[in-house]
């Protein structure tokens, strides 16, 4: 097969990352007989400094021009000053909403190589724990209406919570139907003792279940979901929930696994252009060569898998880690005595090793 991928490598760890999944997808490429052709799409506070704007029209026009798109990370203290509208993370949101990438798929699996790096308790660990965050990704607090104004006692900032049932119906059918290849439990996360909007967030998740009758939903306040992930994550399958809980909670739930570095994640919509990404950030202040590619390489893994129907190469990218790390393989990150410490070069190596 023939594909077009789109590259943002953004900033910080980001090119590096990057570049270690391409080195991965070009080695599947050769043993599946496939084709993977390759655009830039600059974003972020590289694009800021090239074009004087995160998100470049050509950019946009690059990635729907594509079959899907890998990106880095983006962000460093450089921008920290410039106004929201301009920082290279609004870039992130931009790309997101011209892409209609409503649904954030964010899987924490414990992987056992290095369970003993999660912060957890051993008992918790030892019970494993493999769920998937389905976060809505383009609604929400981060595209309500905003600003800043005068109030009673001076002035201030606002940001508005709003989600339409259609909203929330589209992204629970997605949490739904992945629960049904999965466990079948679905937790639908929201704080719905408080806010309206998690109120009709409950009614429309409910609603949609009748067309799911094998699946369980259960509802969890976010309060109770942070310390519940904390105390038993092994009793989630599927969580779905809003933009900002899920950005929160999914933090959360890779730390659990004992590194941020770990864990890809897919943003998709109903096309088969995705967009896949680490969750972690760009790390502005890592040296050279010391990044985790293992979370980028992984959403290409899953960029195969959900864009190109490719099922057995993806398991391959995901064997291939499995074993990298069984052998001891260990970025900075991960690493414990007795393992062999790598850089990103070195454990994008004994990656492609193993494909
Ligand atoms: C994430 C990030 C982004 C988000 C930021 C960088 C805008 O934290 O993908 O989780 O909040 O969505
Ligand atoms: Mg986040």
């Amino acid at each position: 097969m023939k594909k077009k991928i789109a590259l943002i490598h953004g900033d910080g760890i980001g090119p590096e990352i990057v570049n270690s999944a391409v080195r991965v997808l070009d080695a599947v490429a050769e043993k599946y007989n496939h084709e993977f052709i390759y655009e830039n799409a600059p974003m972020g506070g590289n694009a800021i400094d090239a074009y004087g704007e995160p998100l470049p029209e050509t950019s946009i026009k690059t990635c729907l021009a594509s079959d899907s798109v890998l990106l880095g990370a983006v962000g460093g203290k450089k921008w920290d000053d410039l106004p929201g509208y301009a920082r290279p993370e609004a870039g992130l949101l931009g790309i997101r909403k011209a892409l209609k990438l409503y649904a954030n798929l964010r899987p924490a699996k414990l992987f056992p190589q290095v369970a003993d790096r999660s912060p957890l308790r051993k008992d918790i660990v030892d019970k494993g724990f493999d769920m998937v965050i389905v976060r809505e990704l383009t609604g929400g607090i981060y595209f309500g209406e905003r600003g800043t104004r005068h109030g009673k006692f001076g002035r201030e900032g606002f940001d508005t919570e709003c989600y339409s049932e259609i909203e929330i119906e589209r992204i629970a059918r997605v949490a739904f139907e992945l629960a049904q290849k999965r466990r079948g439990i679905l937790t639908s996360i929201d704080k719905a003792n408080v806010l309206e909007s998690s109120r009709l967030w409950r009614y429309a998740v409910h609603e949609v279940a009748a067309d799911y009758p094998d699946v369980t939903v259960n509802d969890m306040l976010v309060d109770n979901a942070a310390m519940q992930l904390v105390k038993d994550p092994s009793q989630f399958d599927v969580i779905v929930t809003s933009n900002m809980f899920g950005d929160i909670l999914s933090d959360l739930s890779s730390m659990l696994t004992g590194s941020i570095g770990l864990l890809p994640s897919a943003s998709t919509n109903d096309t088969l252009l995705g967009l896949y990404e680490p969750i972690h950030g760009s790390a502005p202040d890592l040296s050279p060569d010391v990044a985790n590619p293992i979370a980028t390489i992984l959403s290409a893994a899953m960029m195969l898998r959900y864009s190109f129907d490719m099922e057995t190469e993806a398991e391959n990218i995901e064997l291939a880690v499995e074993k990298t790390l069984s052998d001891g393989y260990r970025t900075a990150d991960l690493y414990d005595e007795g393992k062999i410490i790598c850089s990103t070069t070195a454990i994008t190596n004994a990656i492609i090793e193993r494909i």
